[in-house]
Formats: structure tokens, sequence, C-alpha cells
């Protein structure tokens, strides 16, 4: 099927099935033109708890299907992609979680969305990049055990020295990988960008930048900036939406591939065929669906 048909199914579908889909703004941009609501993590996992219809088509990794389902356990929640799955979310050990907890009284198990239901299950309470500094700030124990990502752990810590860190030693590939001597590469061939960066990445990363934040913080500050030109560090896919908010700007990556992989799996064919057969589906058992839970409602709360 052509693009244009697959597109007027995927409208026939999701009127059909009382459907939406939510998108992640690192998915391919012709995925994103059909999406009722585009995100960063944040605004996926809150937006979740507010629909109406009965089935949700979540493109994204497989992280946000669980988060979605667990907000959610009466609506379908699909998963176009079944193997989209990020490889952070599983770089942390429940193991480690218990060890941790017999080592301190007075700890918190913070763990980044970005994380499998069996780790949500086992935190107190679950932050995105978008609201981590404000929800560990808000926190009353002192020792923070951080989980999975180390540099968005590096990058809290840094901000709250009145808190005692635990580290993991997690990482999402896509931002790990870049370096301080690329950025610097970067800004020579760019003198007049500014440098906007994703606390997923190294702390000699997050040194070099004007703005550190969440996707949907990027889009913000470039939108508001009075800069003409920028050096997006993070997956590109966020190139898209920076295009149709800040027209006429300029905006240039690393020397480095920032592609995320897992993200890139969804395609609208896969979007039509799960809308069309209804699955695949995100299923979880009901007592790891309860404990996912309490963990992003606290989120939920705490960061309003
Ligand atoms: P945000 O959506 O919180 O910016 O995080 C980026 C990410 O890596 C999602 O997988
Ligand atoms: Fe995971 Fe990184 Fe891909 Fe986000 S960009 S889904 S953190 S691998």
């Amino acid at each position: 099927m052509s693009n244009l048909n697959l597109g007027d199914e995927i409208i026939r579908l999701k009127e059909e099935r009382n459907a939406v889909i939510m998108c992640h703004y690192y998915v391919q941009d012709e995925v994103q033109d059909f999406a009722d609501y585009i995100g960063d993590s944040f605004f996926l996992s809150r937006k979740a708890t507010e629909i109406e219809t009965d089935v949700i088509v979540l493109c994204g990794v497989r992280f946000m299907g669980e988060s979605a389902k667990a907000l959610n356990p009466g609506k379908v929640v699909l998963l176009p992609a079944e193997d989209a799955d990020c490889p952070m979310a599983h770089m942390a050990t429940v193991e480690s979680v218990e060890e941790v907890r017999k080592n301190y009284d007075d700890v918190a198990v913070v763990c980044y969305v970005n994380s499998t239901a069996e780790l949500k299950a086992v935190s107190d309470v679950c932050v995105t990049s978008a609201n981590a500094l404000k929800i560990v700030s808000r926190l009353p124990q002192k020792n923070i055990f951080f989980i999975p990502d180390q540099n968005l752990a590096h990058y809290i810590a840094e901000r709250l020295p009145e808190k005692n860190f635990i580290f993991n030693d997690g990482y999402c590939h896509v931002h790990h990988k870049i370096t301080k001597e690329d950025i610097l590469e970067a800004k020579e061939k760019h003198p007049n960008a500014q440098v906007v960066v994703h606390p997923e990445c190294k702390a000699e990363v997050c040194q070099l930048a004007d703005y550190i934040g969440s996707t949907s913080g990027i889009i913000q500050y470039v939108k508001n900036s009075d800069c003409e030109e920028f050096i997006v560090v993070t997956e590109m896919g966020v190139l898209y939406e920076l295009g149709l908010q800040a027209p006429g700007k300029k905006f240039y990556t690393t020397g480095v591939t920032q592609v995320c992989p897992n993200m890139k799996k969804i395609t609208l064919e896969k979007v039509y065929q799960a809308l069309k057969n209804m699955e695949p589906r995100v299923e979880m058992a009901e007592d790891l669906m309860i404990g996912a839970r309490k963990p992003m409602e606290k989120m939920l709360d705490l960061a309003k």
C-alpha cells in the first residue's frame, strides 16, 4: 500500500477502533504526522491518564507502552513495533535495589521512566528528564538511589548537593557515545550556534551546553530563543518538530550518528497493521501493573 493509502486507512481504522495515536519525538517523521498527541516521556505519561478512547496506539519503545498500560489498565495499548525496546530500560537489577535498601535506612529509589515495569515496581518514585530535578528535590530522603541512567543521575546530583546519590551504571547508547570533542568540533564548524543538550549525555557534554533539558524542554527553549542556529545534541527525530515549531532557524547535529534504532522501528505500515489486527498489545500481570503504577502515580502527583 502506498503511504497515501496507508494514511487514509490509519485515519479510518482509528475512528472505527475509537483509538488515539501517541508519539514520542524520536519516531520517524511520517509517523509523527499521524499523532493525535506528540511529546516527551513525561507528556506521554501524563496524557495517557487523560485519554478517553478505548485504545491507545503508543508509537515509542516498550517502556512507554508499559507506562501507558500501567496507568490505564482498562484500555487496550497497542505497541506497533513489538521489538522496539530501550536497552537502558534493562540496565539495573531488582537485586541491586534490594541491596541498597538493606544498606541504607533513609533512601528513596528513584526510577527514570526509561526502565522496565519490574524495576518500577521495586522503586519509590519515577521521574522523567523533564521533572527529575523537581521531584528529587521534593523527596524527604537524604539518600537517592537513581536507576538506571548514570548521566541523568549525575546531572541531578550536581544540582542537589544536599542529597547523597548512589549511582547505577546504566546509560543510553545514543547519548552516551557523544563526547566533548564532538561538541567542540561542531562549535568550531558553527560558531554562532547555541548547544542544546539532553541530560542523558555525559557531564563533559552537558558542561558545554547553553541549555540542558528534555526533548520538550529543548523545543521550547529553541522556539523562544533569539538565537537562529542550534547544535542539537539528542536523538535527531526531534529535528522534525523543531522545524515545525521554529521555522527558519538552522539546526545542526554532531558528527556522531544521533539515531535510536529502536525508535525507528515504528513505521506507518506497523501502525496500520496494529490498528487493523488490534495487536501487538501491551500485556502485564496484574500485580506487576499495580506495582509499576504506584511510582508513576507518585511522579504525576509530585510533578504538579
Ligand atoms: P524525554 O522524552 O524525557 O526527553 O527522553 C528522551 C528519551 O530518551 C526517551 O527515550
Ligand atoms: Fe532508550 Fe536512548 Fe533510545 Fe531513548 S534514545 S529509547 S533512552 S536507547
